[in-house]
């Protein structure tokens, strides 16, 4: 199953494949749900730099990420949450399952640009929308870059609350993980589905 998914992502690079309509539909609602979180987060991440600096701002992510990311899945619609996965997290409860890693790792050597998101379908009426996330912005590196480039504050304040880091040490551009929608949908007769849709955007 994963040489087929490696497959299509790797055709899909310069074709659009044909989905059915209700796949359509999945593919936007994990969009959807996937830039809500990531607009939460960064208006909350630049709203704390604002306010309180780095170290007040690392404070926050430290206290604030996990349970913002719960409070948003408890608003969302039955059948559907949100989570945040990387292959090399900071906080242990964003470790990816297997079949995600997979993914991860499928981003990492399949592409040249960016899929936007990335449908996989995990069982009968179940799929997993995938939202790259890249080391996109110079400020991402004050905590997630090398030793050099994270204040001595920060690096303190990695070691006493995440002595099994390993979110560091990432370059402009590197795949940081990915945000992943997990959506169920009730089983239906006309499940004739292909595996994976993506859409390439041009990387900026
Ligand atoms: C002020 C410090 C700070 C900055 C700036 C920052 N992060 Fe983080 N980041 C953190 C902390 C702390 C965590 C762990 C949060 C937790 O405990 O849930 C984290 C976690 C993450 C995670 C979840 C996966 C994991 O490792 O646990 C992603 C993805 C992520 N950051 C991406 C980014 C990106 C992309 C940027 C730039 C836009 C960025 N971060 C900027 C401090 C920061």
């Amino acid at each position: 199953m994963f040489i087929r998914v490696i497959l299509i992502l790797a055709l899909s690079l310069f074709m659009t494949l044909s989905a059915d309509d209700e796949l359509k539909e999945i593919y936007k609602t994990g969009n959807e749900v996937s830039m809500k979180l990531l607009k939460n987060l960064g208006k909350n991440l630049k709203k704390e730099m604002k306010s309180s600096g780095i170290v007040g701002a690392i404070e926050f992510c430290h206290t604030n990420a996990y349970p913002l990311a719960e409070k948003f899945n408890s608003n969302l619609p039955e059948g559907i949450s949100v989570k945040r996965v990387s292959s090399k997290y900071r906080n242990p409860v964003n470790k990816p399952l297997q079949d995600e890693e997979k993914i991860l790792k499928a981003i990492e050597d399949s592409f040249e640009v960016t899929p936007k998101g990335l449908l996989q379908e995990v069982s009968e009426g179940e799929y997993k929308f995938y939202k790259p996330l890249r080391i996109a912005k110079p400020v991402c590196l004050k905590c997630h870059g090398n030793s050099d480039q994270i204040p001595a504050p920060i690096q303190k304040f990695l070691k006493e609350n995440y002595p099994e880091d390993r979110a560091v040490d990432y370059k402009m551009r590197d795949l940081r993980g990915a945000i992943v929608v997990t959506i169920k949908k009730p089983v239906t007769k006309d499940s004739e589905t292909a595996e994976t849709e993506v859409e390439v955007e041009e990387d900026k």
